[in-house]
This record gives C-alpha cells, structure tokens and sequence, in this order.
C-alpha cells in the first residue's frame, strides 16, 4: 500500500511557467482589482471586462506549459498515492500528467452555465454574452468568485482528512476556506510548505517544515531526497 501524498496547490507553482500570481507584485492581477474582475458583482457590473479578462488569461494559458514543480509532482506517483488539491484555474497539473486533481477554485478552460451549475462544458475559444447553454441562458467563466461558494470544498477535505504527507506549494495561504483545508490534516501527518516567500503560518497549530526557493528547484529535490 502507498502512503497518501496530498497537495495544496497555489498561484506560486505556475509561476515559473509564466503565469502571474496574485498577490506579489503590486496587488493587481494583471493591471486589475481582483474585486473588478473576480466577484460576482464585477460581473453584474460589467460582463465585458469580466470576460475580456478572462479570455486574456485563456489565450495566455494556452501559450503556457507546466514546469519541473509539476512534473516533480508526477514523479511523486511512483512512489505515493498522490491527490492534488488546486486553488489554480490553469491546467497545468493535468498537462504534466497528474492523476488526480480537484480544482478547488474552477478551470479556465471551462465554461458553465449561469443558472445551472451542473451544465459544465469545454471552452477553449474567447467567451462573449451572446454564448448559451442548451436552455439558451448565459455562459459565463467556470471560476468560483470572491464571495461564492466552493462547492469542491468538502471533497477536498475528505481528501487531505486521510493524508500521510502533504505539501503545501506556492500558495500565499490567504484565501479561505482554501487555506483551512490543512485543518483537516491529520496530526500525524508530516506537512512540508514550499514557497518563494513563505507567508507567516505561526497560527497553525502544528509543525510545518519550510522550505524557502523556488517549486520548479525544490518540488524535484525534496523528490530525490524524500524517495532516495
Ligand atoms: P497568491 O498570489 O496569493 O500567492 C502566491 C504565492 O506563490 C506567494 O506566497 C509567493 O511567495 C509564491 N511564489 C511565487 N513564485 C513562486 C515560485 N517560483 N515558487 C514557489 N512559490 C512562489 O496566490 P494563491 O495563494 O494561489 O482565486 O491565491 C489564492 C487565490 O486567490 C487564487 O486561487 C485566486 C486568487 O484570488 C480565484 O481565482 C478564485
């Protein structure tokens, strides 16, 4: 029997595949307010910017391709039950060859219905009002926005629930309920948390052994070391 990896995942590990993350410039997203182009209210306001904003992010994703941090992620499989959990809307994870990632937050590549969650179709072209569902109500971006429900939310945490290991990469650990996902961690369970510039997890009452540096240099190397 394996032992069970699981993996939070964050804006941190695409970063070097050229996606931008959200919080560590200059708190704009791409030039935006996340709250002008990620809520609910952004898109009542203005559904042109939304998907404007959103079709700009699909053709860069499209451009972009996963990096060693993913791929390390795979090699993990050899030796591990491994489970990602995303906060990502890219796919980069399934790019690389993952085998099981939940989308916490949505998928870009993904269109779904505004009045029925469960209509949920492929969409790789640029979005605009007039694209409908088959009852003829509007599309919009498969994306949980700020202020939504996560409805993957309890599946994630029956996930990390039964974890030997888990990893926490690249994520800025602001967003809830993703970051009280390691709340369901059980206590035995050995947490690593990878990050560039690792936020401050002193309120997380267990240990947490950082790991300071680039995911695209320390995912393959703890991969070496965790399995040599
Ligand atoms: P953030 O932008 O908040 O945090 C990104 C994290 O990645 C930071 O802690 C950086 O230090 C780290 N980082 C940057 N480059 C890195 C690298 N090369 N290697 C490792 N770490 C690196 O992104 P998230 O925590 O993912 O929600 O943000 C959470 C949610 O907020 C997103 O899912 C999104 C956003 O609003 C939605 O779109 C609904």
């Amino acid at each position: 029997m394996k032992q069970k990896l699981v993996v939070l995942t964050g804006a941190g590990i695409s970063a070097e595949s050229g996606l931008k993350t959200f919080r560590d410039a200059d708190g704009l997203w791409e030039g935006h307010r996340i709250e002008d182009v990620a809520t609910p209210e952004a898109w009542q306001r203005n559904k042109k910017l939304v998907l404007d904003f959103y079709n700009e992010r699909r053709r860069q994703l499209l451009l972009a391709k996963p990096n060693p941090a993913h791929f390390a992620l795979v090699d993990f499989e050899k030796d591990f039950h491994v489970n990602i959990i995303t906060q990502n809307v890219d796919d980069l994870h399934e790019r690389a060859g993952s085998s099981n990632i939940l989308h916490l937050h949505g998928q870009l590549r993904k269109a779904r219905s505004t009045r029925n969650y469960n209509y949920i179709i492929d969409f790789d072209g640029d979005m605009s009002e007039s694209d409908r569902d088959d009852q003829n109500n509007p599309l919009r971006p498969h994306i949980v926005w700020f202020g939504e429900a996560v409805p993957e939310l309890p599946n994630a945490a029956n996930i990390i629930s039964e974890a030997d290991l888990v990893f926490i990469v690249g994520t800025s650990m602001q967003v809830y309920p993703a970051a009280s996902l390691i709340d369901y961690a059980p206590p035995q369970a050995q947490v690593h948390y990878i990050d560039l510039n690792p936020a401050d997890v002193s309120h997380i009452r267990r240990k947490i052994n950082i790991h300071s540096g680039k995911a695209a240099e320390i995912l393959p190397a703890l991969f070496r070391k965790i399995t040599s």
